[in-house]
């Protein structure tokens, strides 16, 4: 990429990120992380690019979700364990449905960093910085917590670097098979609540059952045994992903060593902003969040400058506008991006615009409303004729209480059971597994009704 480096997102106007009180310590922490290995290879970010090139053109589907934000205190084996479970549960149910690929990418082993709407948070009358993610501050209410630290990145590195150890283990050494994985999803839809989703999983254990008596198991397959695993996170932190950028030996040219896939936030945008300068010049495949203000026009330069050779793959739109919202805001982005010829994969996330207060005071975000800005967004790309190539999910393995609704009825009531959280509201194990339910009969439907238009 010609004029780029790796620092000149330093000359570009910078939005939520901290200012560092320790001028001194952060470049210490900058020079020692500059020589840390990386956590990804290059070829693994190139791999994936092309696997997101096929679900651009509808030959693959992205499943892509995990923490909000990932924190210090909750990270243990299990957390992990957990979460990659679920995925491997939702990805099969995924894969029944829509016959294609499903590609699985966690928002996990380094989505530490989190953009705020306000930078300051007030308390009783006392006023300190927001939390902007375990990488960059404390949760506790504290001016030393809330103080950014830069000794932090090299814990979430560290972090970063175990989770993805055992996340590699778990994906080759017998943990990923897909019998095991279709043995939990079995548990569920035999809860006499899950009744309507036996069907679907009786047939996938009926097409288990008819592809090993045919000879074709885990022992036999590798495909059935193992599973390719990515990694993501936004990329807020640039002093973080400065310090991780390598050049990749095989091909001369930059690539973000702090994970698989990079996305810029819907708060940090700006085409001349410091996030879009560093992120267009590394060869990762980047997300877009497309939020409600996003015009036309801004997404074509976003696209120019992000994929200029328009590489299919390079670059994942992930539009969030909330229930009720796509086909006012869609339809623009889908009408930027023909305009311009731009090959590009379509991803719902239904979090990010339906997030609520409830009653009882905690944030939010209703089963149905996450369900219905999928169904909305799904409907809106088959009018349109392009592809939804995706779903993005706030979600965790544990049974937390912080989406209300789905067929274990999470109420407000319940909120404050188990609301663990550090930063947005997730889906629990059940409703995380429930909803790829959902999304597989939408995409079942879909592939229908692409047949019934083909004859
Ligand atoms: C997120 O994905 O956690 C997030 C902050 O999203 P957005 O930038 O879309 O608000
Ligand atoms: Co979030």
């Amino acid at each position: 990429m010609r004029g780029w480096t790796k620092s000149g997102w330093r000359a570009k106007p910078r939005v939520q990120m901290p200012d560092y009180p320790d001028q001194a310590a952060l470049a210490a922490v900058e020079a020692k992380l500059s020589k840390y290995p990386p956590l990804v290879f290059a070829g693994e970010a190139r791999r994936l690019t092309r696997a997101l090139g096929e679900a651009a053109e509808g030959r693959a589907f992205l499943l892509q979700g995990g923490d909000c934000a990932e924190s210090f205190a909750e990270f243990t084996a299990d957390t992990l364990r957990d979460t990659f479970r679920v995925l491997l549960q939702m990805a099969v149910v995924l894969t029944f449905g829509a016959k294609v690929p499903v590609i699985k990418v966690g928002r996990m082993a380094g989505q530490f960093a989190k953009p705020r709407s306000s930078p300051t948070e007030v308390i009783g009358g006392i006023e300190l910085p927001a939390y902007r993610g375990d990488i960059i501050n404390g949760f506790d209410f504290t001016p030393e917590a809330r103080t950014p630290d830069p000794r932090r990145m090299l814990q979430a590195y560290t972090q970063a670097a175990a989770s993805l150890n055992l996340l590699r283990a778990f994906s080759t050494g017998g943990f990923a098979d897909i019998h095991r994985v279709h043995a939990w999803t079995l548990g569920f839809a035999e809860g006499e609540k899950a009744a309507r989703y036996r069907a679907l999983s009786d047939r996938i254990s009926d097409a288990l059952d008819f592809m090993s008596a045919a000879g074709v198991n885990a022992s036999t397959s590798h495909a059935l045994a193992t599973v390719d695993f990515y990694t993501s996170h936004e990329a807020l932190l640039l002093e973080y992903e400065e310090a991780l950028c390598r050049i990749d030996s095989t091909t001369g040219l930059p690539v973000a060593g702090s994970g698989h896939m990079i996305w810029i936030g819907d708060r940090t945008r700006q085409p001349d902003g410091a996030h879009v300068e560093f992120c267009r010049g590394v060869q990762n495949p980047i997300g877009l969040k497309c939020g409600p203000t996003l015009t036309g026009e801004e997404l074509k330069v976003l696209i120019e400058r992000l994929n200029p050779e328009n590489v299919p793959g390079r670059l994942t739109l992930i539009t969030r506008f909330g229930a009720g919202q796509a086909a006012d805001h869609l339809p623009r982005l889908i009408r930027a991006v023909r305009e311009m010829g731009a090959r590009v994969v379509w991803v719902c996330d239904p979090m990010h615009g339906n997030t609520v207060k409830s009653a009882s005071g905690y944030k939010t975000r209703p089963f149905e409303a996450v369900l219905r800005e999928v169904r909305e967004v799904f409907a809106v790309h088959a009018a349109e004729g392009t592809i939804a190539g995706g779903v993005h999910f706030e979600m965790t393995g544990k049974d937390v209480t912080e989406c209300t609704g789905g067929v274990h009825a999470v109420t407000d009531e319940n909120l404050s059971d188990r609301y663990h959280t550090a930063c947005d509201p997730r889906l629990n194990a059940s409703q995380a597994l429930e909803l790829a339910f959902l999304v597989a009969e939408e995409l079942t439907r879909r592939r229908h009704g692409l047949a019934a238009q083909a004859v």
